[in-house]
């Protein structure tokens, strides 16, 4: 089985049994990721190109590692030093990109939508790396990866997603994912962070942090996004973390054996104590492995669609 589309450009446009061929392929790739000997040649000749027009650490780096670890040619544009700076267009960038022969271009930019349209533009497959407020697909397929592995199944299972809803690619995706595998999803924010009608995408809203966690499997904590607010829209991190953080108190009434995951990068001690990202239960560095392991599985579904 293959993915149906030449891109990955979220997971609305993906139907749930492809999820499933990505987190299957991706547990078979994460014994390559934790192995000793970290290469294959699935990728041999084929080039990576990641273009990212935002700040990333994981994303990025996992990207580059995937391909690496497969054989492929694996390229970083550093958009500040790149003709990006001098006007070049996405479109114009991108056809010089593939006219050097890139197979994969992996784009992270500020516009919602700009993946999609460079996906129409150029015949190289497109991986959105997080595109404005609108999605983060890879960053949800590791998150479901990481649920996966935990329990077995994404099917019932209850999800509290807690913090920055309305600025979140990643609480967007998520609850798209995993909405499409079973999973039920509780939101929680202040209400200034709530996007209006976010309810209709069948997410349960909850009007206190106790009643998102409530019998939840996991918590997800948000990274507070100041860099995307326009205006102050809570007063300040201290009161955040006061009214809106996840600490042990607030969520006694999750199950005994809940996780608690984060995309990161955290905001220690303001969207969550440092007593849950570091307690057993955190599996926050899992999803960073899991994260090249889907990576690794994307780049080959998309790049083993020719020869299909
Ligand atoms: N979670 C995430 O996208 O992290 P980076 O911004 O470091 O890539």
């Amino acid at each position: 089985m293959r993915l149906a589309s030449k891109d990955l450009l979220g997971l609305a446009d993906i139907e749930a049994d492809e999820i499933t061929l990505i987190l299957d392929t991706a547990r078979d790739m994460k014994r390559i990721v934790t192995g000793s000997m970290k290469r294959v040649n699935y990728l041999q000749g084929k080039s990576v190109v990641s273009l990212f027009y935002e700040n990333s650490t994981r994303t990025r780096v996992s990207f580059e590692l995937a391909a690496k670890y497969m054989g492929a040619h694996a390229v970083n544009v550093s958009v500040s030093t790149s003709s990006v700076a001098k006007g070049e267009t996405l479109i114009d960038t991108g056809k010089t990109l593939e006219a050097m022969g890139t197979d994969i271009i992996v784009i992270r930019h500020s516009q919602a939508g700009a993946p999609h349209l460079l996906a129409k533009n150029v015949r190289s497959a497109i991986i959105n790396a997080g595109d404005g407020m609108h999605e983060h697909p890879t960053q949800a397929l590791l998150d479901m990866m990481t649920m996966r592995e935990a329990f077995g199944t994404l099917k019932g299972l209850k999800v509290a997603i807690i913090g920055d809803i309305s600025h979140s690619r990643v609480a967007r995706s998520n609850i798209i994912g995993l909405l499409k595998m079973g999973s039920q999803v509780n939101l929680y924010a202040p209400s200034t962070l709530m996007p209006i009608g976010i309810d209709q995408m069948g997410a349960k809203i909850c009007p206190t942090i106790e009643d998102a966690v409530e019998n939840c499997d996991v918590i997800m904590g948000l990274r507070v996004q100041l860099e995307r607010q326009k205006k102050a829209l809570f007063p300040s991190t201290s009161e955040y973390s006061r009214f809106f953080g996840l600490n042990p108190d607030n969520i006694k009434r999750a199950k005994k054996d809940v996780l608690f995951m984060h995309p990161g990068p955290v905001n220690r001690g303001i969207e969550m104590t440092s007593s849950l990202i570091d307690a057993d239960k955190s599996v926050i560095n899992m999803q960073v492995t899991n994260g090249v392991a889907v990576r690794m599985a994307l780049l080959y579904l998309l790049t083993g669609r020719e020869e299909a």
